[in-house]
């Protein structure tokens, strides 16, 4: 995803296929460094796979994706800008902020293309990123996220929605 020459190669092995859904979901986390101390490349590495790149790939494949389709990302609730009052993990949700208003900007450029545009937060999961101390298991917050996305589909506009449908505060 990080890739642009990978990015076009995969756009053009799709060439001529049609989607009803594309949604990113990849993303990646570097610990949980106060942001002083965070590397130069650190930084720039999370801000480019999880915010950059995730726009790249819709920016690429929006095309394929059917009038009345869904286009969405991955985000979570620590992309909240307003429910940023615990302390922690400041580069991811700096990334996953950067998203959120990429993906504004987006839906305000692309405001009349007849997609279904979303972020979604699959809620605190017990995975490679989230830890082995989750609360939440993926084999249960995906299909509720595959849940939202069925019942989303086809209703315009942009919207930060959790696992349960709800709206998440930018
Ligand atoms: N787990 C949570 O509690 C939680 C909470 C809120 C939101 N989220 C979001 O949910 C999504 C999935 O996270 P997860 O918990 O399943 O994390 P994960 O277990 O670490 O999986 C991340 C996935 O992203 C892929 N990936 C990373 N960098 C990539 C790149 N440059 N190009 C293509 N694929 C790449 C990884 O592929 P490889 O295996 O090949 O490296 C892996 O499949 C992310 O957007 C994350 O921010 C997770």
């Amino acid at each position: 995803m990080t890739d642009p020459g990978q990015l076009a190669a995969l756009r053009e092995r799709l060439t001529g296929r049609r989607f009803g859904l594309l949604f990113v979901n990849a993303a990646i986390d570097r610990g949980d460094l106060p942001i002083g101390e965070v590397p130069t490349r650190m930084f720039t590495e999370v801000m480019i796979t999880n915010a950059l790149s995730p726009m790249r790939v819709l920016e690429s494949l929006r095309g394929l994706v059917v009038p009345g389709g869904t286009v969405a990302v991955m985000s979570s609730e620590q992309g909240s800008v307003s429910r940023n009052d615990e302390p922690g993990y400041e580069l991811y949700k700096a990334g996953k902020a950067a998203l959120n208003q990429l993906m504004r900007s987006y839906a305000t450029r692309h405001g009349d293309d007849g997609h279904t545009k979303l972020l979604l937060d699959p809620g605190h999961n017990r995975t490679r990123l989230g830890g082995p101390g989750a609360p939440l298991v993926p084999e249960e917050s995906v299909p509720a996220v595959v849940d939202v996305l069925e019942a989303q589909a086809g209703v315009p506009g942009l919207r930060f929605l959790g696992r349960h449908g709800e709206t998440v505060p930018w």
